[in-house]
This record gives C-alpha cells, sequence and structure tokens, in this order.
C-alpha cells in the first residue's frame, strides 16, 4: 500500500505576512440581544467597507467576526489594489459586451480610490504603496493577447499602455502597463477600517460565530452566546454561510499558494505583476516587522481536490529561486476564493421580492480587494437608496452556467491508518463511518468526522497548511476539525477511532 500524502519539509512560517505586521484587535464577543438596522457578518473587506459607508452616513450598524478582524481572507490576499485583472476587459467586451466591461472597470476604479481615499481621510498606516501593475507574458506569441487587453481597456476609460518587457529580473515578450494603481498590508487596513467604524458608531464583535440567520422580526442573527434583530442582514463571509440562492452552487471554490521570501531591496521592483501565462505567477514586494519581502503566488487550484499542496509549494520556491533575488523563506499560506462562470463577482440583494433586506457577496476570482470593496459599496449604497451603476453587473441571481461548479471527490481516501505517515493525514472507512485522521509528528492519531458540516461531502487531508478542505463548496476546518473557511458554520463532528 502506498501512502497517498507526502510530507513536505518547508521552511517558512505558515501563516500570512500581513498578520505579522499588523496591530491585534481585540473586540468583545457578542453577548445577550442587541439591535441595529443593520447586521454584517464577516470582518473582511466586503463587510468593513459596507459597514463604514453606512456609519458615514449615520446608520446605525452591527459586524460580527467568527475569529479576528481582517484575518481570515482578506489577510490571505496578495493585497493588489488595482483594476488591472489579467486579460479581463477584452474577455467581458466579447462575452458580456462593452456596457457591462464598463460596469466593471467603474467598479473597480471606484474600489481603488476608495482605499485610497480612506486611508488617508482616517489616517491608516497600512504600507500602501502607489505602483504600475503589469501584466506580463514570457511566450511572444501571446503579444496580441497583451495587446487587444491594453485596446479594450482603453476603451472602458482605463489608463494602459503596452512595453515590450516588464521590469523584472527575467526576460518578458511584451506587458501589459496600468500606472498609478497600489498595494498595501491588508490586515493593516482592515484594522483601520474597523476603527473608523468604532468611531462613528458602529459595533464590533470578534469571536462571535454566527449559527444561524433566521427570519424574526426581519432578520435574527445567533452566535452561541447572542442575538442581534436587524432590518437588513449582510452576509460577507467570502463564501455566504446562508443565503436562499445557494450561491456555493453558482461559484466553484479555488485556493493558491502564496510564499513571502526576504528581500535585501525592494527598490529593484518598479511595480506588482502577474503572468498570464501557463502556469501563472503573480509577483509583488512586500513588508513585515522584519524587513523587506517578495511575494509570489501560483496558479489556482480546484480547493480539496490537490492531492500534494506541499508539492506545490516546492514548485513554485523552485521557480522563484530560479526566477528570482530571493533571500530566506519566511512565510508560506494558501488562500481561497471563489470564481465564477462570467468572472464578474455577485453583490446585492439575494431575492428582492422573497427575502427584503438579505444581502451577500461572494465570487471575487481571486480580485477581492477592489472588487470587495466595490461589493461593499454596492450593498450600503442599496441600502441607503442610491444603488451605484454596476450593481446590475453584479446581480447575485443572475442566470449562471450551472455546469460550471463542479462537487469534487476526497483526495485523501486510505485503506488503513497504517498509510498515513507522520504528520499526514488520510480518510479511513470504518463500517459506514468516514473518519478523518491526522498522525503528528510524533506519531499520535487526531481524528474526527470526514463529513463536512455543510452538505456533507468528504474533506481531503491538505499536506502543507494542515487543515481539511472540502472538494464541494471550499470549506476548510482545522486538524482538530474547527472552522477555518465556511460555508461551513460547524466543526467537523469528534470521532474516535
Ligand atoms: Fe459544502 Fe463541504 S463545503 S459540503
Amino acid at each position: 500500500m502506498t501512502i497517498v500524502t507526502k510530507t513536505a519539509s518547508l521552511d517558512g512560517k505558515n501563516a500570512s505576512c500581513w498578520t505579522a505586521a499588523a496591530e491585534h484587535t481585540r473586540y468583545l464577543s457578542l453577548a445577550g440581544t442587541h439591535k441595529a438596522e443593520t447586521v454584517i457578518v464577516g470582518a473582511g473587506i466586503v463587510g468593513l467597507t459596507a459597514a463604514l459607508r453606512l456609519c458615514e452616513a449615520g446608520r446605525s450598524v452591527i459586524v460580527l467576526e467568527a475569529l479576528r478582524v481582517g484575518r481570515q481572507v482578506t489577510g490571505r490576499s496578495t493585497a493588489k489594489i488595482t483594476t488591472q485583472h489579467g486579460l479581463i476587459y477584452h474577455y467581458l467586451i466579447r462575452n458580456l459586451g462593452r456596457l457591462a466591461a464598463q460596469s466593471y472597470a467603474d467598479a473597480n476604479r471606484a474600489g481603488l480610490d476608495r482605499i485610497l481615499d480612506w486611508a488617508i481621510a482616517h489616517g491608516i498606516e497600512c504600507d500602501l504603496e502607489i505602483k504600475p501593475a503589469y501584466a506580463y507574458t514570457t511566450n511572444a506569441a501571446r503579444y496580441g493577447e497583451i495587446a487587444a487587453e491594453a485596446n479594450a481597456a482603453r476603451q472602458v476609460g482605463l489608463e494602459a499602455e503596452v512595453v515590450d518587457r516588464a521590469p523584472l529580473p527575467f526576460d518578458t515578450a511584451g506587458a501589459l502597463r496600468f500606472p498609478d494603481q497600489a498595494q498595501f498590508n491588508p490586515v493593516q487596513y482592515a484594522v483601520g477600517l474597523a476603527r473608523a467604524v468604532e468611531k462613528l458608531g458602529g459595533r464590533i464583535f470578534e469571536m462571535s460565530r454566527v449559527v444561524s440567520i433566521d427570519e424574526g422580526n426581519r432578520w435574527r442573527v445567533l452566535t452561541d452566546a447572542g442575538k442581534t434583530d436587524a432590518e437588513n442582514v449582510v452576509v460577507a463571509t467570502n463564501m455566504t454561510i446562508k443565503s436562499p440562492i445557494g450561491m456555493a452552487n453558482r461559484t466553484q471554490p479555488r485556493s493558491h499558494t502564496a510564499m513571502a521570501f526576504r528581500l535585501s531591496d525592494s527598490t529593484q521592483f518598479e511595480g506588482f505583476f502577474l503572468g498570464v501565462d501557463d502556469p501563472t505567477r503573480s509577483i509583488r514586494t512586500g513588508r513585515d516587522d522584519k524587513g523587506p519581502l517578495l511575494l509570489v503566488l501560483g496558479p489556482k487550484f480546484n480547493t480539496g481536490q490537490e492531492t500534494d499542496v506541499a508539492g506545490r509549494f516546492l514548485e513554485l520556491e523552485s521557480w522563484a529561486r530560479a526566477n528570482l533575488p530571493l533571500g530566506d523563506l519566511a512565510w508560506r499560506w494558501c488562500n481561497e476564493d471563489y470564481d465564477t462562470p462570467d468572472r464578474v463577482p455577485y453583490a446585492g440583494l439575494a431575492e428582492p421580492d422573497k427575502s427584503p433586506g438579505f444581502y451577500v457577496a461572494t465570487g471575487f476570482n481571486a480580485w477581492g480587494i477592489s472588487n470587495g470593496t466595490a461589493a461593499g459599496m454596492l450593498i450600503a449604497d442599496r441600502i441607503l437608496g442610491r444603488p451605484p451603476s454596476w450593481e446590475k453587473l453584479y446581480d447575485p441571481a443572475r442566470p449562471y452556467d450551472e455546469k460550471f461548479h463542479i462537487n469534487g471527490e476526497s483526495r485523501s481516501m486510505v485503506e488503513s491508518v497504517d498509510d498515513i505517515a507522520p504528520g499526514d493525514g488520510g480518510v479511513v472507512v470504518r463500517a459506514e463511518e468516514k473518519i478523518a485522521v491526522w498522525r503528528d509528528i510524533s506519531g499520535q492519531l487526531h481524528t474526527v468526522s470526514a463529513v463536512c458540516t455543510h452538505k456533507g461531502c468528504t474533506v481531503s487531508w491538505n499536506n502543507a497548511d494542515r487543515t481539511w478542505d472540502c472538494p464541494c463548496h471550499g470549506s476548510i476546518f482545522a486538524a482538530d476539525g474547527s472552522v477555518v473557511h465556511g460555508p461551513a458554520r460547524t466543526p467537523l463532528h469528534p470521532v474516535d477511532l
């Protein structure tokens, strides 16, 4: 019998580099009964953007965060603040029409501008830097696609030029350049937004995982220790933990690997970069509490459907070391986001007639900083009765290609616990029961049910993050079964071997 997953010896701390450089927040947990006009579930960029916009308009807001402000999907993002999302405008014009492409550009430009304005207005120190964004190819045959994208971007009013090569230490065969884009530390930005929300009277609760959202006087949102009644509920949990129209089936969960290396001189990178070739690579500078970093990201893969996530890290590091001037590996992490069939997010009222006041946002296609800000603005502005021009494009209930979403299968089935090496995990079947088994480095076994608490799919072992990842809708559980990422709201059930 072969061992299903292999143990990787990865250096670097298994966490996002942004968290080390960001302030910690310590908001209380929800307890007792509360009321607000709007309750927002999730203190990432979408939820906090909506919250601040509503607070600025004098509205009453409560934000409920299951863990800590800004440290989940927002805090694991690449944190590029840009309207350049690879080769998208040519695609949107061709498939959805010029007006749709214009709306997408307007939304993301508004998101970019909002972040820059708020960072200044609220004095948020988040390592914000204005830089050009490059989308590059190393394949001369793709130069025409770069030129076509520049042309499409200009058609929707964005400043874009084609250059013969990207300013990178390896050869490229052409690049698209958008000037005046930006990058930052997204955790510190979220912390700053939370502080601004609180100053304007908004209430924020951390370690307050929502366990149910029901119809009450309008909406009643429950945590284990408290409840909130509100006219409006905004589910801003990356994948919605509840939605009247099933957002999980309208999307596909995708993850990617990210690594941050020590860098002696960050000034040699005058922009941030996205490779449009396959496999794609993303590159940007950053910093943590010890100094400058160079971040590289690998291509997306379907969450829970990859047998060797650790191998993806090793492959990414091997490429990075061959092409970039890197010091020691400092940080590495996986992040997850949801793709949509038409590459446009879902944000807004889920079901205006039957579920008034129920708002959702998801499906940012890995461009959640500008798109997430635009989504938060959209939801807040709809509540304020002044919806933006991109509301129709982002309609969460729009028709979609049902074949886009694929329920995957666990990639971690083993016949016996003897097939699981120290540090690895596997799923064994005992009678009718599927058990997720993690063998720690000392050889001790830790077991939980392998049945995802969202809709019952069997989880897969992520041998890099040491998590149980669901191949159906992207829920992620820690090795002890606790929820890291929804749509699941409850832990994997405890079980003994
Ligand atoms: Fe839906 Fe696991 S996330 S079944």
